[in-house]
């Protein structure tokens, strides 16, 4: 390193002989103070005391999906990555990447105390970012979704995200800078029809990092929110079907396509959407809310600076409501 810096300043920053003895003189110094620097912390990070390397917790880490790629840009940023699922076998391309896997079902409280003691075991009791990335999608109106499923989705992508944050708080205030990154969505902000369980539960979720970011700044402990617009994973998997009983039969077709088969359609691509993620969440200063996804700049727009009706008229355009109205104020005149 010293014979790299002594050919490479000159070469790159001095124009006179006398500029070069001085850097030349500068450069050594911060050189020594470099090797310094380096043993001291690969001593101390031997010694267990000094780690550079954050420890990251995160949920729903299935095969194909956006947990999956958070996990391999964390590992690929040198942090101790921690991957959990609901079964272990959906994570075999991050075990052999060298990542720790394990189960963890965000709806069992005894799954979250496992996990916890797991994590606690293997770290001394210290988390440094925790990821709340489990999420299920129902792709219901609300006279079509059975409360079941509105319950069990919400203890999912909102309780369980809850929970979470109270299970490992104390892994967390031991970190001297903790993070934790939630994974919400444009659905939490916008009235995408056809989604009343996800989108409520993701503003549920939205609500609650804009609370923590507040209850937990006293104890260094920043919360960033993604609203994430569509990223290519199967989430929208297996595909739906409206119920016989619909009130939107009439435009099942419509629903069938734009909301269902081709909902995803130039959705971006994971890989890149969860490095963008792992870059922001490693920020000394992470924002409070970061946008990305499938149309995340053009919504922020129109919910930033435009009348709110503005994406009900888009959204009803776009998923067949408006010819909903048409066909009803039709069939009134017929009657
Ligand atoms: N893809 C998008 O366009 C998009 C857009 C906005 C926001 N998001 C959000 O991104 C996050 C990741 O979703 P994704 O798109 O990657 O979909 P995904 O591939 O279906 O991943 C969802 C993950 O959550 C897990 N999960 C479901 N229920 C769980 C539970 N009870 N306990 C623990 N894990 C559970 C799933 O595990 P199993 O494999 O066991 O089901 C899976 O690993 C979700 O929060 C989603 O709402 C996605």
């Amino acid at each position: 390193m010293l014979l790299l810096g002594w050919w490479w300043i000159p070469r790159n920053h001095c124009t006179s002989a006398a500029t070069t003895s001085s850097v030349f003189g500068e450069n050594l110094f911060y050189q020594l103070l470099a090797v310094f620097w380096s043993t001291f912390k690969f001593l101390a990070a031997m010694a267990g005391e000094l780690s550079d390397a954050p420890i990251v917790l995160i949920t729903g880490c299935s095969a194909g999906g956006l947990g999956e790629s958070l996990a391999l840009a964390f590992h690929a940023k040198g942090c101790r990555v921690f991957a959990t699922s609901r079964t272990l076998s959906s994570m075999e391309q991050l075990r052999v990447a060298g990542i720790d896997t394990f189960e963890l079902d965000v709806t069992k409280t005894e799954s979250i105390v496992a996990a916890r003691e797991r994590v606690e075991g293997a770290t001394g009791g210290k988390l440094d970012i925790l990821v709340n990335n489990a999420g299920q999608s129902y792709p219901y109106a609300t006279s079509d979704a059975s409360m079941d499923k509105v319950r069990a989705l919400f203890d999912v992508n909102f309780f369980g995200a809850l929970e979470m944050v109270q299970a490992f708080l104390p892994l967390l205030l031991v970190s001297s800078d903790a993070r934790i990154v939630q994974i919400g969505s444009l659905s939490g902000i916008m009235p995408t029809p056809f989604g009343v369980s996800y989108n409520t539960s993701k503003a549920a979720l939205q609500s609650l990092s804009d609370t923590l970011r507040v209850e937990l700044a006293p104890f260094n402990i920043k919360v960033v929110h993604i609203v994430l617009g569509n990223v290519q994973t199967p989430i929208t998997k297996p595909w739906h079907r409206l119920p016989q009983d619909s009130l939107y039969l009439p435009i099942k077709d419509i629903y069938q396509s734009r909301r269902i088969e081709n909902f995803m359609d130039n959705a971006h691509q994971r890989a890149p959407v969860a490095r963008d993620i792992v870059d922001e969440a490693l920020k000394r200063e992470p924002r409070a809310w970061w946008w990305g996804g499938k149309n995340s700049l053009i919504i922020w727009f129109i919910y930033s600076f435009l009348p709110r009706r503005c994406l009900d008229w888009v959204l009803s355009r776009h998923f067949g409501l408006t010819k909903l109205s048409e066909l009803r104020s039709h069939q009134r005149k017929t009657l």
